[in-house]
């Protein structure tokens, strides 16, 4: 008997054939009937829509029908048949169900709709049984198969940039450590400190904030990369946004100066939303209607315009005029606050934002700096409900400006040797940008907490399950 998953018999009804034999594995949703028949809402996770099962009372065995409730996982054979009922056009008339995994009505915690996103935060094992998180997931697979889809169509090569790094390439020294020294009587050299020559790595390691320094040195062999993996992030921000561990993809670009690298961002943005309306409306809908109106009114929005660009000093100028009480006060050499952002994005111009040229002193140590010795060649992608989603630069080639940056900032230049050679030998004018995966699908879902976009989120004081 041809076992099927949902998302195929009600794609593929014809082929399948009404009348025929079908065998389906699930969860059970929900279970209402009377005293003949019992009809049983199956999901299997293959796509938002679930299959009615109508099981005649009189040939089943009472005592385990009683355990098909809410939650139970049930293997069920049957016949397909068109539904008379609403809200389908085929049902499985049931000959045989087999009760695989019982769970107990008592204590099985999704019985109702319409749980809190905060209550679901606590079952996060249980959580991907629900409608909401089954979109979120097919969505967040749908997303990472289309980016690499994108960049391979490109020639863009996929590079594997490690997790554990001695570099701190944003240079905000919010990283994990990594060690396998005794925290409790770690070796020490004379004057007293931790002797990290003693540590597995023979130095001192962290998780990695970004692949970028490895992405350009890759970049500076093979033109076009990008890399697409978990980045981790000690900072201690308890946003809707943070994650201390989130996705980035990262791609970088040999001969890209920053305009290309602002193309090839807002085409990256507007295919992967395009990807999602024509490849998981059935998800977008759900959420459209059950949780943001909105939604795909939004999405299709950010498609039929061009994205705004500006330099940092001319947004500044727009918030300094705008009237509007900031919490943060505005003024040239700030870094902007989300309520900057969004001011710009939500209020003023309506539609995405690229801000470009921002204080070298708030931007990391390797953007291009511009001639007027104050700005750098940076560019941040603002969009509405989330602001940053992409932060980007063309890339300083120099090595002589770079040498100097990474002084001033009074860097490491040791733990920066690889990188700095680059420069050295046949540099090239480069750039590139980070997307964050989880504040895409914040995007795309319509969400408004990285905490409900990722299947088991990292944070301050929850690395739980
Ligand atoms: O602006 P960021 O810090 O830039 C970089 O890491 C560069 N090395 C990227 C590059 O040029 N290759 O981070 C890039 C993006 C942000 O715009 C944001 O979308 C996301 O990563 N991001 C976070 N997402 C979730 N939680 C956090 N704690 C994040 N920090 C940054
Ligand atoms: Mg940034």
């Amino acid at each position: 008997m041809a076992k099927l998953r949902i998302y195929n018999i009600l794609k593929e009804t014809d082929t399948i054939g009404i009348g025929n034999q079908v065998k389906i594995q699930g969860w059970v949703r929900t279970r209402r009937g009377n005293n003949a028949v019992a009809f049983i809402a199956l999901n299997d996770g293959s796509c938002i829509h679930n299959l009615q099962v109508v099981a005649d009372l009189n040939h089943f065995d009472e005592a385990i029908l009683k355990k098909v409730t809410t939650g139970a996982c049930i293997e069920v054979n049957g016949k397909l048949v068109e539904s008379m009922g609403k809200g389908q056009t085929v049902e499985i008339q049931a000959e045989q169900i087999k009760l695989l995994g019982e769970a107990d009505p008592e204590k099985y915690p999704l019985q109702k709709k319409g749980h809190s996103m905060e209550f679901l935060r606590e079952i996060p094992h249980l959580r991907p049984r629900t409608n909401y998180f089954g979109c979120v997931l097919r969505l967040r697979h749908a997303m990472a198969m289309a980016i690499h889809t994108y960049f391979n169509e490109k020639r863009f090569v996929y590079i594997h940039t490690p997790v554990i790094t001695g570099a701190d390439c944003e240079g905000a020294g919010e990283m994990f450590q990594v060690t396998t020294l005794d925290m409790h009587n770690p070796p020490r050299t004379p004057e007293g400190c931790v002797d990290y020559h003693r540590d597995f790595f023979g130095k001192f390691t962290s998780l990695t904030v970004s692949g970028q320094l490895n992405g350009e040195m890759c970049a500076m062999a093979l033109g076009n990369i990008y890399t697409f993996g978990p980045t981790f992030r000690a900072e201690n921000s308890n946003t809707p946004r943070h994650l201390a561990e989130f996705w980035m993809i990262e791609p970088e670009m040999a001969f890209y100066d920053i305009n290309d690298n602002m193309d090839l961002a807002e085409d990256l943005i507007k295919y992967l939303i395009r990807y999602a309306l024509d490849h998981n409306s059935d998800d977008l809908q759900f959420l459209n209607d059950m949780f943001d109106k909105e939604l795909l009114q939004r999405l299709k929005s950010v498609l039929s315009d061009a994205f705004v660009r500006l330099s940092y000093t001319e947004a500044i100028e727009i918030l300094m005029q705008s009237k509007q009480k900031f919490e943060f006060p505005v003024s040239w050499g700030v870094d902007l606050q989300s309520e900057h952002e969004r001011y710009l994005v939500e209020k003023h111009f309506l539609k995405p934002v690229i801000l470009t040229d921002y204080p070298k002193t708030i931007k990391a140590f390797y953007m291009k700096q511009n001639d007027d010795g104050k700005t750098v060649r940076a560019m941040d992608i603002l969009f509405p409900k989330i602001g940053e989603i992409i932060g980007g630069s063309e890339r300083e080639s120099d090595l002589k400006k770079l040498e100097a940056f990474i002084e001033e900032r009074q860097m490491d230049k040791e733990v920066l040797h690889y990188y700095i050679d680059t420069r050295r030998f046949g540099t090239a004018p480069h750039s590139g940008f980070g997307l964050g995966f989880e504040r895409l699908m914040l995007f795309i879902t319509g969400m408004a907490n990285v905490r409900d976009v990722i299947p088991f989120p990292r944070t301050p004081q929850n690395a739980e399950c």
